[in-house]
C-alpha cells in the first residue's frame, strides 16, 4: 500500500475542483469557496462542460445505463473525486457507494449529499484492495482514476470480484494512443524540450499528462486497447471499446492554436474516436 502515501498525498493536496488547476477553486467567473452550494453547482458545471458530448437530458446519460439500474440497485463509483458523478447516480435512486484514495474527496463528497439531501456510503478506501464483499454491486464504474495509482491489474481484479455476475461496469482510463500523448507528451515534451534524457517514460507521462501546476502528479500511466482487453477480457463477455474525443480540441490546439475551431465537426470526428485522450471500456461480468 505504501507506494500509494504519495498518490494519496498529491490528490488531499490537488483535489479534482475542475478549477483552472487541480486543487484550486478559482474559475473564469471567480473565486468559490470549498464545501459551498455555489462551489458544488460551479464545479459540475465545468466538469460538463468538459464533456458535453456525453450528455443528453440528464448529464452522462450517453455513457451510463441509468435506466437499467433504479431503486434498490447497488452501484459503486470507484475514486469519486468530489462527488459529481455520484450525485447524480444517487438521483437516480440507486444505493450508491462512492469510494475514494484521499480524505478531502471523502469529505468533501459526503458534504456534497449532505448538503443535497442525498444517501450513500462514501468511504476512504483504496482501488486496489476494496474493503467491500464479494459480487455484491450490480454496476461498478470509474472515472479518470486507476491510472493514477499502480497495480492497475490487482485494482481491476477488485472491481471485478465486487461486481455480481452479469452485473454491469464502466472503466474511463487515458489513452496512450492519443494525440494529446502522442503530441503534447512523447513529442513537444520528449522531443523537443529534451526532457527524454531526464525522464523515463512513465515519469514523463506523469508529468505531463495531468495536474501541470504541481508538477504533474506522481503517477499518470495511460493504457491501450489492448492492454486493457487482456486484463478485463477474462471477466467479461460483452467487453467493448469507445474512445471519447473530448479532448480534441485542445489538442488540435496545442497542434495550432485555434485548428479545432477552422475544422468542421464531420473532419475532426474520424479523429476523436480513434486517437481521443479518455478510452471508455464497459460490459458485463460473464
Ligand atoms: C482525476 S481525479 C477523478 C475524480 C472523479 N472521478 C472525477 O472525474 O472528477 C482522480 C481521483 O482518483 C483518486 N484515486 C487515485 N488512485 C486511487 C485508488 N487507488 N483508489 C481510489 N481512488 C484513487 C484520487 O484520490 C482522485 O480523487
Amino acid at each position: 500500500m505504501s507506494e500509494n502515501r504519495e498518490v494519496q498525498a498529491w490528490w488531499r493536496d490537488n483535489p479534482m475542483t475542475y478549477g483552472a488547476e487541480h486543487g484550486r477553486t478559482g474559475y473564469r467567473d471567480g473565486q468559490f469557496e470549498m464545501g459551498t452550494p455555489e462551489f458544488f453547482e460551479r464545479l459540475d458545471r465545468e466538469f460538463y462542460s468538459w464533456n458535453h458530448p456525453l450528455h443528453g437530458e440528464r448529464p452522462f446519460d450517453r455513457l451510463f445505463p441509468y435506466r437499467d439500474y433504479r431503486a434498490g440497485a447497488r452501484v459503486l463509483e470507484i475514486g469519486c473525486g468530489l462527488g459529481t458523478m455520484a450525485m447524480n447516480w444517487a438521483r437516480n435512486g440507486v444505493e450508491m457507494t462512492a469510494v475514494d484514495l484521499n480524505p478531502t474527496s471523502i469529505e468533501q463528497t459526503r458534504r456534497r449529499f449532505e448538503l443535497m439531501g442525498l444517501r450513500g456510503r462514501i468511504e476512504l478506501m483504496d482501488g486496489r484492495r476494496l474493503d467491500l464483499p464479494d459480487a455484491h454491486f450490480d454496476y461498478v464504474y470509474s472515472w479518470g482514476v486507476l491510472h493514477h495509482s499502480p497495480d492497475l491489474a490487482q485494482s481491476l481484479n477488485e472491481m471485478m470480484r465486487v461486481l455480481k455476475p452479469g452485473g454491469g461496469f464502466g472503466l474511463m482510463l487515458y489513452h496512450r494512443r492519443s494525440i494529446l500523448h502522442a503530441y503534447k507528451t512523447l513529442y513537444t515534451e520528449g522531443f523537443l524540450h529534451y526532457e527524454n534524457r531526464f525522464l523515463g517514460p512513465l515519469e514523463l507521462a506523469s508529468r505531463y499528462g495531468d495536474g501541470a501546476r504541481a508538477d504533474g502528479n506522481p503517477h499518470t500511466w495511460p493504457v491501450t486497447k489492448d492492454e486493457l482487453r487482456a486484463m478485463l477480457g477474462p471477466f467479461s463477455r460483452d467487453l467493448d471499446f469507445r474512445v471519447l474525443g473530448t479532448d480534441l480540441d485542445t489538442a488540435l490546439h496545442a497542434l495550432l492554436p485555434g485548428l479545432g475551431l477552422i475544422l468542421p465537426a464531420w473532419a475532426k470526428k474520424p479523429w476523436a474516436r480513434r486517437f481521443g485522450w479518455s478510452l471508455w471500456a464497459c460490459g458485463h461480468k460473464s
